[in-house]
């Protein structure tokens, strides 16, 4: 049995990757319920938490990979609240990479297609960034230090550029929530709906997705020595008004909504280049959960 930690287990994401990885191997879960919560972990003997700001702890050994996802995780919140979010951002991002150097195990980690901002195409092949936001900033530290930590003391590790991840479980109740929870609880409820903008274009990738490929990307890294970047999306986008029109459509409601200006910091576009998660690392046969399909599951 393996055993992993897992940073950010009690968020969106981390909740769903440590229910699979705990099927079969040990987790530690790291998080310091600042956005988290125990609703729908699974009750497992198999998973530890440890309820505590991960840059607060002293060591944490015999673990044969991370996957790092806590952070501030909200784009908007790090221009309200810049010193805090990126202590916490960078803070944590050093201390995750430390765990790793002194277990020589493999690290994966959240970075996000925000360090494309409004570039109007995110290539993982080039380096090309347009930094919006501090989030977007703390992103890219993510990145260079994940560089120079491969080049220092050689730890292998891979991170996820991830598009906009949806899926059962994700918080419905903040200013701050992704869009899909906000507009599906505004139409079940029948509430008003405000639209920053509209037009912008998204990729949604369903969390069960992502938990799939950052597995895959755990395995790859602990094969092979490596330090590299992939965009994770599904490569279809979809404007804001459209992603409206379509859970509207599905919940069968009539409510209204309205146009607002676009939020500072938030990109235009997003469209990404999939090309190398498709040669290096998915099977030839991989198919992504359909936008539809995942609506579905949460209407
Ligand atoms: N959800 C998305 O669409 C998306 C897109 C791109 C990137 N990401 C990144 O993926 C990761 C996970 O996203 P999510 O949607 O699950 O976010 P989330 O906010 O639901 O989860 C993050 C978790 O980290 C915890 N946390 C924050 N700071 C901590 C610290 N210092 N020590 C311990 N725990 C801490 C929070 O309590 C929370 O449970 C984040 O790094 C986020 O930036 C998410």
């Amino acid at each position: 049995m393996k055993k992993y930690l897992v940073t950010g287990g009690l968020g969106f994401i981390g909740k769903h990757l440590t229910n699979k990885l705990s099927q079969k191997n040990s987790v530690i879960v790291v998080d310091d319920k600042s956005n988290g919560n125990l609703k729908n972990l699974k009750k497992n003997k198999n998973i530890k938490i440890i309820l505590a700001k991960i840059q607060k702890l002293k060591k944490i050994n015999n673990i044969d990979g991370i996957f790092h996802f806590c952070a501030q995780s909200s784009a908007q919140k790090s221009i309200e609240d810049l010193n805090n979010s990126s202590i916490n951002n960078i803070a944590s991002t050093l201390k995750a990479f430390q765990i790793a150097k002194d277990n020589s195990c493999p690290i994966i980690f959240a970075s996000s297609s925000a360090v494309y901002g409004n570039l109007k195409l995110g290539n993982d092949e080039k380096n090309k960034t347009d930094l919006l936001s501090p989030y977007a900033l703390d992103k890219y530290y993510m990145e260079k230090l994940s560089s120079l930590y491969f080049k220092l003391f050689n730890v292998s590790s891979i991170g996820m550029r991830l598009y906009n991840v949806y899926g059962a479980g994700q918080k419905q109740d903040s200013k701050y929530s992704g869009i899909i929870p906000i507009l599906l609880t505004n139409l079940k409820r029948k509430r008003k709906t405000l639209i920053y903008g509209g037009s912008q274009t998204r990729d949604f990738i369903n969390v069960e997705d992502v938990v799939e490929i950052s597995i895959m990307l755990l395995n790859y890294a602990t094969k092979k020595k490596i330090n590299e970047i992939y965009n994770v999306g599904t490569g279809k986008q979809i404007s804001v008004l459209n992603l409206y029109k379509k859970i509207k459509n599905m919940t069968k409601n009539k409510n209204k909504f309205v146009i607002k200006n676009y939020k500072k910091g938030d990109p235009k576009i997003s469209r990404g280049t999939f090309k190398k998660i498709r040669k290096k690392i998915l099977p030839t046969n991989y198919n992504y959960i359909a936008l539809d399909e995942g609506l579905k599951k949460l209407i």
